[in-house]
């Protein structure tokens, strides 16, 4: 090994076990499984953790609908997960349940710390009731007509038509998802975790982290927004671990979720005694963590789970890696499009490393959502894997077994090795910074020269000529060296390419012996690598996929209300809907004023001509408050309003510049007058 061994652990978020697994979801199992089979490959001791996500009122409200206990339910369905990610080749180290014992206890363990250190409190609420279930019902199970555009069946806590938001108890005429009853509202006691008292930690922890560029900056938004207490319990009927101190309260199912990372990792410790808990979870551990997750849950992971660790006397995370969204052909997943793909309709049609590779082509360490094309899918694989890749062999090999007994020729001319084995240190800086798709065109790249090394070289017109067959054992042998070290370096992303090259070649492949001298060794027979994507085994999965909506109008118990990130993900691109939505007008800054305990915002009224809004606008770098009054400025009108920590922000302000102090507000002018509609 060139560098020291590191202890890592790795973790993919948990998935919730009331449904299959999509190809969304394998993005980033896909995405961490290549990074911990990366390191694993380098020689480092990696743990890939992970579990199912088993708590929460959906899950408890479908296994009613099924007649069966959620304990059957969560069962079944983890068989099925881990099922569908052997099959993609994800090869965890543990793979639990948040429904377990470890889990159970290693929660009541963090929450009794939490407490005995301050940071729960308890609170009466007042929320929906449904008589008829006799539950509390979260806004999503919650259904109504908006009170801003009156269209019907719409969520307890936002319109899909409008894009409002509000809360469950403005909804008109609401009704109970679960039973169809008019919900009552309810008092009940809470208990909140204090996110507040961990402001000044989660900066530092921030600061000093390996946090990606993208989530700092939402992190920075949050903060400037005003953190607040989380209510971390739910009363009962619920599918959850009993608060210790409380009966009748439940963890809400966010609370003991991240804690299930750890306790799938306490599970794999007690198997293994070569393995310690504390060494990886202890306030002084040296090794390292890392959560890979989506970009919709980055609140939960980068503000409450490292809170929730730090007060409870316990390490915080390495880092958290976000990634973005999967779309299929330029769209978000459709189930009447066919285009929301379970994992197990793509295995039944397709090699799973096709999927593996072409995520990987695609990945990058950004935040960026990723687009699946099914035709580009199929002609990168093609055109690179079977093209470039197994094509390096399948036009040597033979050659070796008929002519040369299956064994290598001692290698002349190593300058073409040489300058492979040159880039292995680039290749792997890309996959650790999970620069994937840079990696995967540099080893493209590799391969292109392979092949017009052998094009060049025609073996196949060599081995015809008596005296030349010292030189086509040269090339075929060499080709396949090359072929050799690119496998290697797409181990962590073709596995089981990997392991059937390896029964090829005779040989194990690893990062350690990249530059070992094949002279002499001898090789099986060669047998097909890859078979080329075919446009009928795409076309098999979307009509396997399209669904009747008719049929699948299930009710909605899918998701409850998640994070303020959920209304608010991260990311870079918005469709040409999404911007036809915003309502740009220009406004008249009316007044405008400090905001006490702000460092960047100002307090803005906004005239849109005879309309008046308040806006919390971050602006305080370029202007004095004295200075904006009588200017123009482009907001958007119609952004929900936003409860801040000084008020209900009503929109957002456009000015242009990089920012600081040059930040730009336009001068009255003749023509532009407020309210005026800019697009
Ligand atoms: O969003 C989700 O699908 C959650 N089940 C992820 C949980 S990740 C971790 F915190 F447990
Ligand atoms: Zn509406």
């Amino acid at each position: 090994m060139a560098n020291s061994q590191r202890k890592i652990l790795v973790t993919s978020a948990l998935p919730y076990a009331n449904g299959p697994i999509h190809l969304g979801h394998m993005l980033e199992y896909i995405q961490t499984d290549i990074w911990s089979r990366f390191q694993k490959l380098r020689g480092h001791e990696c743990h890939y953790i992970c579990a199912d996500d088993a708590h929460g009122t959906p899950i408890m409200l479908k296994a009613q609908q099924l007649g069966i206990t959620p304990e059957e339910m969560i069962a079944q369905v983890q068989k099925e997960h881990e099922k569908d990610f052997a099959d993609f080749n994800i090869q965890f180290d543990n793979f639990h349940s948040t429904h377990s014992d470890e889990n159970r206890q290693l929660a009541s363990d963090i929450y009794i710390k939490l407490r005995d250190n301050g940071y729960i409190k308890t609170k009466t609420i007042s929320q929906l009731f449904d008589p008829e279930k006799s539950m509390f019902l979260p806004d999503r199970f919650v259904k109504g007509t908006c009170p801003r555009c009156k269209s019907e069946d719409q969520y307890g806590d936002n319109c899909d038509n409008c894009g409002a938001t509000y809360s469950t108890t403005d909804l008109i005429n609401p009704k109970s998802a679960v039973s169809g009853a008019t919900p009552v509202m309810k008092d009940t006691e809470h208990f909140f975790f204090d996110l507040p008292a961990f402001e000044g930690m989660l900066k530092e922890w921030i600061n000093s982290g390996s946090l990606q560029q993208e989530m700092a900056n939402k992190l920075g938004e949050w903060f400037e927004q005003g953190l607040q207490q989380w209510d971390i319990s739910r009363d009962a009927p619920y599918f959850g671990f009993e608060i210790p101190d409380a009966p009748g309260k439940f963890f809400y199912v966010w609370l003991d979720a991240p804690i299930g990372y750890m306790g799938s990792f306490k599970n794999l410790c007690d198997k293994r005694d070569d393995l310690n808990f504390d060494d990886f979870w202890a306030k002084d551990s040296t090794a390292e963590v890392y959560h890979f997750i989506g970009k919709d849950i980055v609140y939960f992971h980068s503000l409450f789970w490292p809170a929730m660790l730090d007060g409870a006397g316990l390490r915080k995370p390495t880092s958290v890696y976000a990634h973005g969204y999967v779309t299929v052909n330029g769209a978000k997943m459709s189930k009447s499009k066919g285009t929301f793909i379970k994992a197990r309709t793509y295995l039944d049609n397709l090699d799973p490393e096709y999927l593996r590779y072409y995520y990987a082509a695609k990945l990058s360490s950004r935040i960026d959502d990723l687009d699946l094309n099914l035709e580009d899918f199929a002609q990168r694989v093609n055109s690179d894997l079977v093209g470039k890749l197994v094509n390096l062999a399948s036009r040597t090999a033979g050659f070796i077994s008929k002519r040369f007994d299956g064994k290598l020729a001692k290698i002349n001319d190593t300058s073409l090795t040489t300058s492979f084995l040159a880039k292995q240190e680039s290749i792997a800086n890309f996959y650790e910074t999970r620069e994937y798709g840079k990696a995967m065109r540099e080893i493209m790249t590799l391969a292109d020269i392979a092949n017009a090394y052998v094009a060049d070289s025609a073996p196949w017109q060599l081995i015809k000529e008596d005296d030349k067959q010292e030189q086509a054992h040269q090339v075929c042998s060499n080709a396949l060296n090359l072929f050799r070290i690119l496998v290697t370096y797409l181990k962590p992303v073709l596995p089981k390419l990997a392991q059937d090259v390896e029964a090829f070649l005779q040989m194990e492949l690893t990062w350690d012996n990249l530059d070992i001298d094949l002279a002499g060794h001898e090789i099986a027979k060669f047998k097909a690598l890859m078979q080329r994507v075919e446009m009928k085994s795409i076309e098999a999965i979307i009509e396997a996929s399209t669904e009747n909506l008719q049929v699948t109008a299930e009710p909605e118990v899918k998701t409850e209300v998640k994070s303020p990130l959920e209304q608010d993900p991260i990311s870079d691109e918005i469709s040409f809907d999404d911007f036809a939505k915003i309502d740009l007008r220009i406004a008249r800054i009316a007044k405008a004023e400090h905001v006490k305990e702000a460092n960047k915002l100002l307090r803005l009224e906004l005239d849109l001509g005879g309309e008046t809004k308040q806006v919390f606008a971050g602006i305080k770098s370029a202007y004095a408050p004295e200075d904006l009054e009588g200017k123009l400025t482009v907001m958007v009108a119609n952004l929900a309003p936003r409860q801040m920590r000084f008020g209900v922000s009503e929109g957002m302000v456009l000015a242009a510049g990089p920012g600081g102090k040059d930040l730009w507000i336009m001068e009255p002018h003749e023509g532009a007058q407020p309210g005026m509609k800019v697009k």
